[in-house]
Parts: structure tokens; sequence; C-alpha cells
């Protein structure tokens, strides 16, 4: 045993009398008075925070601590009076005009606000973020509209889609002219020229003339003697350069010949009505509104 007070000759420092290997010493140097202070306080404080606070979980749920605290409620309250304050301009809503809603300037700000955000959550995905669209899915930024842009059209629209299935959905059907051998390859070849040439576009001006004719026999009833479209009908005006499907030749071949046919979801089983009409005023909203 070595003496307990025996001093380290290079350090200076008392020695604990630890020895390993024969002359391996161990200093003897407790942990600083501070450093135990703030472990003392912070086991009283985290006991005390135990009593105060939801902390331990138990059999049926948690201890809820003394001061009742929960995140759970202090959100709900948050909500409800969030909701509060919408209730009086969703109440305006539900009970006003379209065109009241777009006039007045506080409804008007409030449907764009929650018709973009609902947009986000239920359209964007078709119709991009921005709603500019892609292939088969409409551009609602612009003004050109396949099925209307009057607020009362998009408001149908977005009530019951296209081609959703819904009974009062926005129906009808291009036929399939090219599957079911309605034309030939042919007169296919030689309609897309036509229609090409309504923007100065045919690559075979002597094809467009031969298909003037198989237009007007076969296209006029819904595409319009000058292919100017039908929103009745859901019929794109065809001379504007603004595709759906895109205006390569190869593009409007494929539209002839399978008859295209693009489906909305129906909305009105799944929003509510004050929702649908904020998501109409926001679509109508973002330039090309009838
Ligand atoms: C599953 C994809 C999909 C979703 C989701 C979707 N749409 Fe559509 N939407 C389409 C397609 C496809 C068309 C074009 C249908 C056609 O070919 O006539 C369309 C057309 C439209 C039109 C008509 C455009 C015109 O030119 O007449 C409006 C307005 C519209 N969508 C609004 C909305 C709104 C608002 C939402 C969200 C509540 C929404 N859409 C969600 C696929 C979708
Ligand atoms: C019964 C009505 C109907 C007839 C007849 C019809 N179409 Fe269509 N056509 C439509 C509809 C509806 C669409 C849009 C389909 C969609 O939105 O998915 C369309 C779309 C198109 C498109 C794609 C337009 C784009 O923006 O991409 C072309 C091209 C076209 N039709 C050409 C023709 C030609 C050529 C004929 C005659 C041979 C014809 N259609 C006859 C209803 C018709």
């Amino acid at each position: 045993m070595v003496d307990k007070k025996e001093i380290d000759d290079v350090t200076g420092v008392e020695l604990t009398g630890h020895v390993w290997d024969d002359d391996l010493r161990e200093l003897n140097e407790p942990l600083p008075k501070w450093w135990l202070w703030v472990l003392y306080v912070s086991i009283i404080w985290s006991v005390g925070y135990w009593i105060a606070y939801p902390a331990w979980p138990t059999a049926s749920g948690y201890t809820k601590g003394l001061f009742g605290y929960s995140q759970r409620t202090t959100v709900s309250e948050e909500i409800a009076t969030a909701n509060q304050a919408q209730a009086k301009f969703r109440q305006a809503i539900a009970s006003a005009e379209l065109e009241t809603v777009r006039a007045e300037p506080e409804l008007l700000s409030f449907s764009i606000a929650g018709g973009r955000a609902s947009f986000g959550d239920n359209c964007a995905p078709c119709h991009g973020r921005g709603a500019q669209g892609f292939i088969g899915y409409p551009n609602l930024n612009d003004d050109v509209w396949i099925w209307g842009g009057k607020l009362a059209d998009i408001h149908k629209t977005i009530l019951f889609g296209i081609r959703s299935g819904h009974p009062e959905t926005r129906d009808n059907a291009m036929p399939r002219y090219g599957l079911e051998q309605l034309l030939t390859k042919e007169q296919i070849n030689e309609l897309a020229e036509t229609v090409l040439a309504f923007a100065n576009n045919a690559t075979d001006k002597a094809a467009a003339e031969r298909g003037k004719a198989i237009f007007a026999e076969q296209c006029v009833s819904c595409h319009g003697d000058e292919g100017k479209g039908n929103q009745e009908l859901g019929a794109p005006d065809l001379t504007d350069a603004i595709w759906l499907y895109g205006g390569t030749k190869v593009a409007i071949v494929t539209s002839i010949s399978t008859g295209r046919g693009g489906v909305m979801p129906a909305w009105n089983e799944r929003l509510d009505p004050v929702t649908i009409k904020q998501l109409t005023v926001y679509v109508h909203s973002l330039g090309g509104g009838q």
C-alpha cells in the first residue's frame, strides 16, 4: 500500500494510491465543484419537470403533469380560432352567387387564398403547380377553354368532372377514326394536313385540300365549320395553335386515330361546396376567365 498523502513528483498533485504495472499511478483530480452543482441542479430540475409536465408513459396513456399542458389542445384551440375567423367568409361564400364572390374584394381574396391551397392539394398533380398543364392536361392560365371559361362553366367542370362517370359529367367522345377503321390511313393523313393548314403549317397543300371535304363531312359537327371548336361539346378549337395533345403531324394523326378523351374526376363528393366555389374563382382569376 502506498501512503494516501503521496504527492506526484512531476505535477505536484496528490495521488489516489492506485498503482498499475508497479509504477503507473493515478492523480487525484475530482470533478470541479461547479460541474457537480450543475449536475445536481439538472437532476432536481428534471424531477420538477416530470411532475409539472406530461412525462412518463403509463399502461393506459401517460402522466399528464400538474399544468395539464398538451400541444394537441393548444393546436386544436388555434385551429378553432382560425376556423371561427374563416366561418364568417365561408358562410358568405356559401350563400353568394359566384359573380358576387368575385366582385367583393374580401371574398375574392379569401377565395383566391383558399382556392390556391386546395388547388395545390387536389389539382396540381394533373394540371401542374402553376396550373400550366401538361400534354393531355389543359393549361388553366390561358384564355383558351375546351369547356368554357365563364364562372358557371368552370364551376360545372369542377363539380362533375369530364368523362368522370358522374351522371352530370361533361361528356363527349370523338370517334376513334383509325382504331375503328372509320377512315383509311390515307384519309387520316389528308385530314391531319387539313388541320395543320388551319394554322398554315401544312406540309402537303394538295393533301390538305383533299382533306377539306372529309373534314366537312366528318368533323364539323363537333369542331365547327372552320375548325373553331365548340365548347358545348368540349371539341377544341383546331385553329388557335394551342394543343391539348400536341400540334405535330404525328400528334394530330394520333388524335384523329384514337379520338383521345381526357378524364377529369368529379369533385362534388370529395370537396365541400364552398371549397369548390373558391377553386372556381381561383381558376377564373388565373388570367383566362371570361
Ligand atoms: C386526374 C387528373 C386531374 C385532376 C386531379 C384534375 N384535373 Fe382538371 N382536367 C383534367 C383533364 C384530363 C382535363 C381535360 C379534359 C378534356 O380533355 O376535356 C381537365 C380539365 C379541366 C378544366 C377545363 C379546362 C377547359 O379548358 O375547359 C378545368 C377548369 C379543370 N380541369 C380544373 C380542375 C381543378 C380545379 C381541379 C382540382 C380540384 C382539377 N381540374 C383536377 C385532369 C385533372
Ligand atoms: C363527336 C364529336 C367530334 C367529332 C365528330 C370529331 N371530334 Fe375531334 N375532338 C372532339 C373532342 C371532344 C376532342 C377533345 C378530346 C379531349 O379533350 O380529350 C377532340 C380533339 C381533337 C383533336 C386534338 C386537339 C388538341 O388540342 O390536341 C384533333 C386534332 C381533332 N379532334 C381532330 C378531329 C378531326 C380531324 C375530326 C374529323 C375526322 C374530328 N376531330 C371529329 C370531338 C370530336
